[in-house]
């Protein structure tokens, strides 16, 4: 009997140190760590496996020739599934890797301990995906238009200043542009150096619309060039006939018509009106005394 006390003992023990264990909550490594980066505003992102834990994380980078981990100090103990590390990653042309801690919510901890995950390595300046510009069009004459092109800001400050994509660029950023006469369907396309283009030998009088996007040859072929913009055109000269609408036709037509009614209605009344006249005069001379 005192045997199987002891046993029943043990097993409420053992029980109890499993039911112990598995409460102590050691955190789990996040998942699917990912860069997701547009005009240089540079965020990290993971997931995490459902729990009904709530985890805080720290998040380390470093640049992959440095082996200093450099703790962000905006993600320190964040509960968010993100980083923005936009203002981290400088300078921009070096190949970074950042490290996910997940901080338990229970109990001490030996941060050395702590379970961990990298991310893939990223660099700015090679992988950053670039919005669509905005520019205007304007003609300078008969045959040639400025192409005037924004450069976007970024996400980067440099001090006080807001940089933008020509900042970080600078000569490796080219701009291309495409064109095309309205109605007809082949494009060209120019490449241009500067923010500011012209585009020569238009045909007088035509209607062209333009496009833009950020094109940087040193990057890797899908990277190089960003977004297209929306389309813009030039007026050209306007052509009465072709311009006109359909309702205006249709009320051109309307207008004409009903001119066209009333004239001959009033040139027939003017006409019976005259030959009753006239007959009346020569009945009236005709009955006059003979
Ligand atoms: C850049 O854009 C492409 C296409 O939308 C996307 O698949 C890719 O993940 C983006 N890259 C970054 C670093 O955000
Ligand atoms: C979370 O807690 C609920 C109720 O306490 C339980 O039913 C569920 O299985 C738990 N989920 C996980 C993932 O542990
Ligand atoms: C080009 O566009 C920018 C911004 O819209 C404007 O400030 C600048 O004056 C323009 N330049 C020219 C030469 O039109």
């Amino acid at each position: 009997m005192a045997s199987l006390k002891t046993v029943l003992f043990l097993g409420v023990c053992l029980s109890d140190w499993i039911v112990t264990t598995a409460e102590q909550n050691f955190g789990t490594k996040v998942e699917n760590v990912r860069w997701l980066s547009l005009d240089f505003k540079t965020i990290l992102t993971w997931t995490v496996q459902k729990s009904n834990h709530t985890y805080q994380y720290n998040v380390f980078f470093a640049e992959d020739e440095d082996p200093e981990w450099v703790e962000s100090e905006e993600c320190s103990q964040v509960s968010d599934l993100e980083c923005d590390l936009s203002n981290h990653l400088m300078p921009s042309d070096r190949t970074y890797t950042a490290d996910i801690q997940t901080i338990p919510d229970t109990g001490s901890y030996d941060p050395e301990e702590l379970p961990h995950t990298f991310s893939p390595s990223f660099n700015p300046y090679k992988d950053s995906n670039i919005s669509a510009v905005h520019f205007t069009v304007e003609a300078v004459d008969e045959t040639t238009v400025t192409v005037n092109i924004t450069d976007t800001l970024t996400s980067v400050h440099l001090g006080e200043k807001q940089l933008t994509i020509r900042d970080i660029f600078k000569k490796d950023l080219k701009y291309k542009i495409s064109y095309y006469k309205s109605g007809s369907t082949g494009k060209r396309d120019i490449l241009s150096d500067s923010s500011m283009a012209q585009v020569s030998g238009l045909d007088p009088g035509e209607r062209y619309c333009f496009m833009v996007a950020a094109y940087i040859p040193s990057r890797t072929k899908p990277l190089k060039q960003g977004a297209w913009s929306q389309q813009r055109c030039t007026k050209g000269y306007i052509n009465i006939l072709q311009e006109l609408s359909v309702g205006a036709w249709v009320g051109g037509i309307f207008i004409l018509l009903t001119v066209l009614i009333l004239i001959s209605t009033v040139t027939v009344l003017c006409y019976r009106r005259n030959k009753q006249r006239y007959e009346t005069t020569q009945t009236s001379q005709a009955s006059g005394p003979i």
